[in-house]
């Protein structure tokens, strides 16, 4: 017996190192003949690091073939060493498996690479929908690309498609607007960007577009909720943004929470498997949600049956030993049912083979260990300027009486205020160091709104910051920084999105202070802002721009143009929410689409 697996594990091995023009489906076929049924329902396995980090010798047990790091999970040192150094480690216990297969690890670097302290935090898609511009967008998939292989992970849970119907989802901002034309052009874009020419380039990582499908379209907005629609406006609003991210090169694709018309999208074997892998020809993998497949039923058991033959093909799984629905239990039951013959192997070995392919094609094997290279690009000027570039294009001016902006270099005193105006954790919002956001802990290499205003301003100006707006008198302009404060995926669902009353309020009193009011909006979304619209003299939507402040005041101070156009329908009430361009009674505030500039 002993014999028979060393002379597997060297047949294997030769297999490995097959040289290249040996296509990736013969390879595929190869190993897979090799594999024990527990070896390819560990590749099926995708195991969060919090939940495997204390039994790290279970990478090589169960041949697991993924790891996550959820929002929440980070190595002891979240800078950019600290991260590729937890990668390398891992990878290395992936290599005591018997066939050695290499782990392929998934992070949700949705706007940069942003859990990393240190990387250059992007625009959110919401922002980047304002530009219009999918050459920009790709550009920013190719840095954050490159920032994610120096930590060595190969996975990128974006590009978000969704198309956000209704601005009360707190996920709004991970939608690049509501307009699927807009959608598909920029998440193909990202798919691109993402994965450059060929997979198997050392700054290429594989995309996961996401969430399959209609997340952006539940009744009330409410997260993982029900979209309830028929099939035709279903393909029409939702399904674009996957039909072009599978013409761009797509591989894989994460599957949603919400449901269709009451079934749960991840027991939906008719979209899964007959429209999205035999009707789309999607030749990638599936990958479930956050523990999503524990909601279709309350036996797991039962959910992993579903989830499998509905076209699953791996499992993303929150837990460990010690913990209900952990990935032992998942092995272990997926296994029976393989025996009970209530999944069937070739169902089993589809999942495989589609997994495997991706590995194959990345060429993990031979590039197993974060690229040093890479890891010291993380962050740098370069990629800095590119952000700066985004957000600048990101930014859509609403109101601009008496041309107060641009503003001058030259001017004596410049008031700022708002709670945003000093904090480069709000510029960012959820999905940043933290899962929800911070606005405490430190992003290295920010540049709030007020530093950027000093930066660019002359010597002789005056900047008078308080975040009340206190010190204002009578003269001079001041620059507000209001919005949003920091959320994620449910905890941003809102019934009411006015204008904080304590930001309407410091807008007023500045106001009655006779001086020209700049407002700059930081939000996921459109807010209600008609009293406060009125009591501003210039009124600037930022969105979520990211680390790089600096270009807000780029455009502030007319070193460059507005060119931001609306990704949302800005509506003027509650009521009128769900509004969306196309709409029969069509009446916003502003339009779809609107962005004033300044006059040449
Ligand atoms: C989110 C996904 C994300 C996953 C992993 C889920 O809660 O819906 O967008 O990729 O967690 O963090
Ligand atoms: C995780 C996220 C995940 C979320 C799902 C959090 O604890 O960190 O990655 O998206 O749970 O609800």
């Amino acid at each position: 017996m002993k014999l028979l697996l060393s002379i597997l594990v060297c047949f294997f091995t030769l297999s490995l190192s097959q040289p290249k023009e040996k296509n990736v489906d013969s390879r595929v076929e190869a190993l897979l003949k090799q594999m024990t049924l527990d070896e390819k329902i560990g590749q099926m396995t995708q195991v969060d690091y919090d939940a495997i980090k204390n039994h790290v010798d279970d990478i090589a047990k169960y041949s697991i073939g993924s790891i996550l790091w959820g929002g929440n999970s980070e190595p002891p040192s979240v800078t950019p060493q600290g991260w590729a150094d937890v990668y390398d480690s891992f990878q290395k216990y992936s290599q005591n498996s018997r066939l050695k297969i290499p782990i392929i690890f998934g992070i949700d670097a949705v706007h940069g690479h942003n859990n990393v302290n240190g990387a250059v935090i992007f625009p959110h898609n919401v922002g980047l929908g304002a530009t219009r511009n999918s050459a920009l967008v790709a550009k920013v998939a190719e840095v954050t690309s490159l920032e994610i292989k120096g930590t060595g992970i190969q996975w990128d849970f974006a590009p978000c498609v969704a198309v956000a119907r209704n601005e009360r989802w707190g996920r709004t901002y991970e939608s690049y607007g509501e307009d699927p034309e807009l959608v598909k052009t920029l998440g193909a874009a990202y798919v691109k960007g993402m994965q450059g020419e060929n997979l198997s380039d050392k700054t290429s990582t594989l995309a996961c577009v996401k969430h399959f499908l209609g997340d952006g379209g539940t009744t009330n907005g409410k997260d993982q909720g029900n979209t309830e629609c028929d099939e035709v406006t279903l393909r029409k609003i939702h399904m674009p943004g996957y039909v072009e991210a599978i013409k761009a090169g797509a591989k894989s694709i994460m599957v949603s929470y919400n449901s269709w018309n009451g079934v749960k999208m991840h027991g939906n074997k008719y979209l899964l498997t007959d429209v999205l892998k035999k009707e789309l020809g999607f030749k990638g993998f599936l990958v479930s949600d956050w523990a999503a497949i524990d909601q279709l039923d309350k036996d797991y058991k039962t959910t992993i049956e579903k989830s499998i033959n509905a076209g699953l093909d791996m499992i993303m799984i929150p837990n460990g030993p010690g913990q209900e629905n952990n990935y032992i239990e998942f092995i272990t039951l997926l296994k029976q049912l393989v025996k009970e013959k209530k999944v069937p192997i070739s169902r089993i070995d589809d999942a495989v083979r589609r997994v495997l392919s991706v590995k194959y094609d990345m060429n993990i094997s031979e590039n197993l260990y974060a690229d040093k290279n890479l890891t010291t690009q993380i962050g740098s000027a370069q990629h800095r300027e590119v952000g700066r570039e985004a957000v600048r294009q990101s930014l859509v001016l609403l109101k601009n009486d008496n041309n107060v902006l641009p503003l001058s270099k030259n001017l004596k005193k410049i008031y700022v205020a708002g709670n945003g105006a000093d904090s480069v954790g709000m510029l960012c919002g959820g999905w940043t160091i933290d899962w929800q956001g911070n606005t405490s802990r430190a992003i290295s290499g920010g540049t709030s709104i007020l530093q950027a205003i000093k930066n660019t301003v002359s010597r002789e100006t005056q900047i008078i910051y308080s975040a009340d707006g206190s010190m204002a008198d009578s003269t001079g302009v001041a620059v507000v920084v209001v919005g949003e404060e920091p959320y994620a995926e449910m905890f941003g669902d809102r019934s009411d999105l006015s204008l904080s009353k304590s930001d309407a309020e410091l807008i007023d009193r500045l106001k009655s202070k006779g001086i020209q009011v700049v407002v700059i909006l930081i939000s996921g979304r459109p807010l209600l802002i008609n009293a406060s619209l009125e009591k501003s003299t210039a009124f600037v939507a930022a969105w979520l721009p990211g680390t790089e402040g600096q270009g807000i005041a780029d455009v502030l101070f007319g070193d460059f143009n507005f060119v931001g156009k609306l990704p949302h329908t800005w509506p003027k009430t509650m009521e009128q929410i769900p509004i969306n361009v196309g709409d029969a009674n069509y009446a916003p505030l502003f339009p779809y689409g609107f962005g004033l500039t300044y006059k040449k």
